[in-house]
């Protein structure tokens, strides 16, 4: 999770997240090159004092000051779209989770283990224990099997959410009538937090989401003593 000081992105919990990381890293380095460029050429452009009273055109580097950027733009666009269709594409998940977006709480269905159902509260200030985390703990976790594929459906009952969760690369949003379906893959144990991130209302920042990521064998423990 985020915690003090922490302003960059979180670390990975899953390959697309990975692969999210890679493309912010490989962005900011071509924006921090066009930065330094222009930023050396406007602050030269204070100290020289040529002066050239034929300049009319300059066809060679018009030519060459309008292709540059667009080959540079290419070197975004292209590792951007990989991106956008690998963030698309389902993978025969082994576990179907559909989460429906309240004002203000989470709801969780299990529809392949006999509909599990439960409600996701966020756990107000002044119940929380001392090892918990304001405005970020919750009273049901969502658990879910490490290294598994899995499906999310995202919807919700009244108006607009955002099912997000930073350090998996997920967000997709929950609209009212319709059925918004994504997929992850978590490759490590441990808890995974996220925020609604739709603006939806009132207490919009209250409804928090927490992934519970656990072994394989534990997830089947859980599902069969909750089906009992
Ligand atoms: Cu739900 Cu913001």
């Amino acid at each position: 999770m985020s915690t003090w000081a922490n302003l960059g992105l979180q670390d990975s919990a899953s390959p697309l997240m990975e692969q999210l990381i890679f493309f912010h890293d490989h962005a900011l380095l071509i924006l921090v090159m066009i930065t330094v460029l222009v930023g050396y050429l406007m602050f030269m452009l204070f100290f020289n004092n040529y002066v050239n009273r034929f300049l009319l055109h300059g066809q060679l580097i018009e030519m060459i000051w309008t292709i540059l950027p667009a080959i540079i733009l290419l070197f975004i666009a292209l590792p951007s779209l990989r991106l956008l269709y690998l963030l698309d594409e389902i993978n025969e998940p082994s576990v179907t989770l559909k989460s429906i977006g309240h004002q203000w709480y989470w709801s969780y269905e299990y529809s392949d283990f006999n509909n599990i159902e439960f409600d996701s509260y966020m756990i107000p200030t002044n119940e929380l224990t001392i090892d918990g985390f304001r405005l970020l703990d919750v009273d049901n976790r969502v658990i879910l099997p490490m290294n598994s594929q899995i499906r999310i459906l995202v919807t919700a009952a009244d108006v607009i959410h955002s099912w997000t969760v930073p350090a998996l690369g997920v967000k997709v949003d929950g609209t009212p009538g319709r059925l918004n379906q994504t997929n992850f893959f978590i490759n490590r144990p441990g808890l995974f937090y996220g925020q609604c991130s739709e603006i939806c209302g009132a207490n919009h920042s209250f409804m928090p989401i927490v992934i519970e990521s656990v072994p394989v064998n534990y997830f089947i423990k859980w599902i069969s003593s909750n089906n009992s």
